[in-house]
């Protein structure tokens, strides 16, 4: 066997009602090199296939039971089938049938009498289209695996990003928690040392304000710079050790938080007492911390809840695939989503119409355009510069602009951006798969449009979509 015979070597499959036919071309093909099956029927045709793979079909038109037309329809119909080559046995006389085969998807034909040479040629041709089909169909699993990929690695960068995100205020709130434990003992301490004292009416009252002022200003706690503070706690440590008052380094932090100074604390000395001052300190500093710590664990949580939300949106969660969509929200979505990469040196600027519609559109999938245009602008500008968002209404267009001050994309290359696999950067970085991505989001699935205008410090990818839904 010569390496030419090894090559267009293929699984063939003989459909005749005629014996001797069958025998005929069995042998041909065997001669030929190829593994030949032979059925008499059209019904057992299709059981055959469905058994194993055949790269290719040889079939007889007029066929009892089954004829060839009906095989043939079926072929083509199924999925699993259809890349099959078909080559129709047929008389010269019966071009109508041929014309008709052709027509259905059958490749090719063969007339009777068979002559080996025209069969091999046949053969060789159909073989080797079909090879190339069955590596276009390798392909293309491929490149739909590796779009999965780039999906799931955008997610996995955002989730990263989230998680960093997530990551602060839940340990601040951790903290704070640990933190509470502590000043609740503090403050119930306090509160026996006063009460040993028996408070005149005068006095309660006092507390009572000063409570109130310690939950006033745990809200908005004062603005010191480090410098000032310490200064202030030493002052203050200076004047409560003066007075005998214990553990004063304790208080301190909390006192200056309230905005004590020595003239306030002298004012609460004359109202208590020199007697009463440190179980008066002592309750004031622990109320202060309490209301304090409460402050930071609700701020703590309230940006964890903000950050759920923003993913909720951004994801459309528990929504339509399609729905009104408000592009605003999508972008600020994203932007919030984003937001670990951009605070290191993105100024964004936000120019939104106010004319600018709901759409019927996939917001999630609008989203992850927005996330790889932003994505990419970073990238583009290193961290560092001018990200703008731009949107509005242009007649039956919504137009969604981002614009970076980058160094541009390079002329030579700018045809090449939307292309699949198309990266400048270094494997890892990039897959190259965001913009052809994006480009079917917006092409394909909303009937939009997609264009680019770029040069040396200004890159500004424009976004057009059909307000009435032009899907
Ligand atoms: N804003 C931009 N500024 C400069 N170059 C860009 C910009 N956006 C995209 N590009 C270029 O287009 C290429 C393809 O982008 P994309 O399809 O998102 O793939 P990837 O980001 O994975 O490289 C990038 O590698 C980059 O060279
Ligand atoms: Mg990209």
């Amino acid at each position: 066997m010569t390496t030419d015979e090894t090559r267009s070597h293929g699984h063939i499959l003989v459909v005749d009602d005629n014996r001797m036919n069958r025998i005929k071309l069995a042998r041909m093909l065997e001669q030929q090199g190829h593994e030949v099956a032979v059925v008499e029927n059209g019904r057992l045709a299709l059981a055959m296939l469905g058994e194993r793979p055949f790269d290719v079909v040889l079939l007889d038109l007029l066929m009892p039971e089954m004829d060839g037309y009906a095989v043939l329809r079926e072929i083509k119909a199924n999925a699993d089938w259809r890349d099959i080559v078909v080559i129709v046995i047929s008389a010269l006389d019966e071009m109508d049938n041929i014309v008709r085969c052709i027509q259905m998807g059958a490749e090719d034909f063969l007339p009777k009498p068979f002559d080996p040479v025209l069969l091999k040629a046949r053969l060789d041709t159909s073989l080797e289209k079909k090879k190339l089909r069955d590596l276009e169909k390798v392909y293309l699993q491929q490149e739909v695996r590796l779009r999965q990929s780039e999906k799931l690695a955008t997610l996995g960068r955002l989730s990263a990003g989230v998680a960093h995100e997530l990551n602060n205020p839940a340990a601040a709130a951790q903290r704070s928690a640990s933190y509470l434990l502590t000043a609740i003992g503090r403050l119930q301490k306090a509160q026996l040392g006063l009460d040993m004292y028996g408070l005149s009416s005068a006095q309660e009252a006092q507390l009572t304000s000063l409570l109130q002022r310690a939950a006033e200003q745990a809200a908005q706690p004062l603005n010191l710079d480090s410098l000032t503070r310490s200064d202030r706690q030493d002052e203050i440590e200076a004047w409560l050790e003066a007075q005998q008052v214990t553990d004063c380094w304790e208080y301190a932090p909390e006192l200056v938080a309230m905005g004590y100074d020595e003239t306030a604390l002298r004012r609460l000395e004359a109202t208590f007492g020199r007697a009463q001052l440190s179980a008066v300190v002592a309750w004031i500093s622990a109320t202060y911390a309490l209301f304090a710590l409460a402050q930071e664990i609700s701020e703590a949580t309230g940006r964890i809840s903000e950050i759920v939300k923003a993913l909720k949106s951004y994801s459309y969660m528990d929504q339509a695939p399609t729905q009104q969509v408000d592009i605003h929200e999508g972008l600020d979505g994203t932007l919030a989503i984003l937001r670990h990469k951009l605070k290191n040196g993105v100024e964004v600027v936000r120019d939104y119409g106010s004319d600018v519609p709901r759409l019927d559109a996939y917001g999630s999938e609008l989203n992850q355009v927005w996330t790889n245009l932003i994505d990419n602008a970073i990238d583009a500008m290193s961290g560092q510069g001018q990200l703008k968002l731009q949107t509005w209404r242009e007649g039956d267009w919504v137009v969604v602009a981002v614009t970076d001050n980058g160094p541009g994309i390079p002329e030579e290359i700018q045809a090449k951006i939307f292309d699949p696999f198309f990266t400048t950067k270094p494997p890892g970085q990039g897959t190259g798969l965001g913009l052809n991505l994006s480009y079917n989001i917006v092409v394909q699935k909303h009937n939009g449009r997609f264009t680019v205008n770029s040069q040396p410090g200004e890159t500004r990818f424009e976004v057009r979509l059909p307000v009435g839904g032009n899907r």
